[in-house]
């Protein structure tokens, strides 16, 4: 699954993010990475309990949480706190799974550490097209290969099980906060289901209003959600 989240953030939003990041220290990557995708991963990242980061962490999970698109498609259960990535001319993130499971540090989840099972990852990105070249993400999925490049502001949401990699940088730097998301429901198939069930009813309701077959259709649909969440 593959969901194109557009303005999650305000131009002002992002100007503000930018203006703090640029004042941030930024360490080398693979502070984050797996075993393997260490080997593949070359950019930089604002460390994980900078104060900066989380600051500016909490203005995007605001921001998930009044966005109707990213709950419908999500169903989010637990939000990674996100991070902060920056790919500078020549660097790149070679093909790579992300890790199932993400602990947040004890220091940022007051005291107790949190797991997070990664059911999608997320890419919002901080950066115009404009401003670099090269720096597509790619994602591989059983479609085929989709490469995204996103207007500063928007997100793009796929589902973490998928192989992806970031091209190389050729010109300029491209910015962008990355997380993962834990939903409620945990099968993929049953996700995609609801999120399109979802949409339908949302399509129906501005057409017809609230008509007794449409509210029925809603109720299924919290029912069948009741059914598998995890919550
Ligand atoms: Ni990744």
């Amino acid at each position: 699954m593959l969901v194109h989240v557009p303005r999650l953030l305000s131009r002002e939003q992002v100007a503000e993010i930018r203006g703090v990041l640029t004042g941030t220290d930024w360490v080398d990557g693979r502070v984050t990475a797996g075993a393997q995708s260490a080997g593949a991963k070359n950019n930089l990242q604002v460390p994980e309990n900078a104060p900066a980061a989380r600051s500016l962490g909490d203005v995007i999970l605001g921001a998930l949480g009044g966005n109707p698109l990213f709950n419908a498609a999500a169903l989010p259960l637990r939000v990674f706190p996100p991070l902060f990535n920056r790919y500078d001319t020549g660097m790149e993130f070679g093909p790579h799974i992300d890790n199932a499971i993400r602990f947040v540090k004890p220091s940022i989840a007051s005291g107790m550490p949190i797991r997070v099972r990664t059911d999608l990852s997320a890419t919002l990105f901080l950066t115009d097209p404009a401003e670099y070249d090269g720096g597509e993400l790619v994602i591989e999925d059983t479609y085929g290969s989709h490469s995204v490049k996103l207007p500063a502001g928007d997100m793009l949401l796929y589902s973490a099980t998928s192989r992806h990699h970031v091209t190389k940088v050729t010109r300029g730097s491209r910015w962008s906060s990355f997380f993962w998301v834990q939903s409620m429901i945990g099968d993929e198939a049953a996700r995609a289901m609801l999120f399109e069930l979802d949409t339908a009813i949302q399509g129906l309701r501005g057409r017809y209003g609230d008509e007794s077959e449409i509210v029925a259709l809603t109720g299924l649909y919290h029912n069948l959600v009741r059914r598998w969440a995890d919550a």
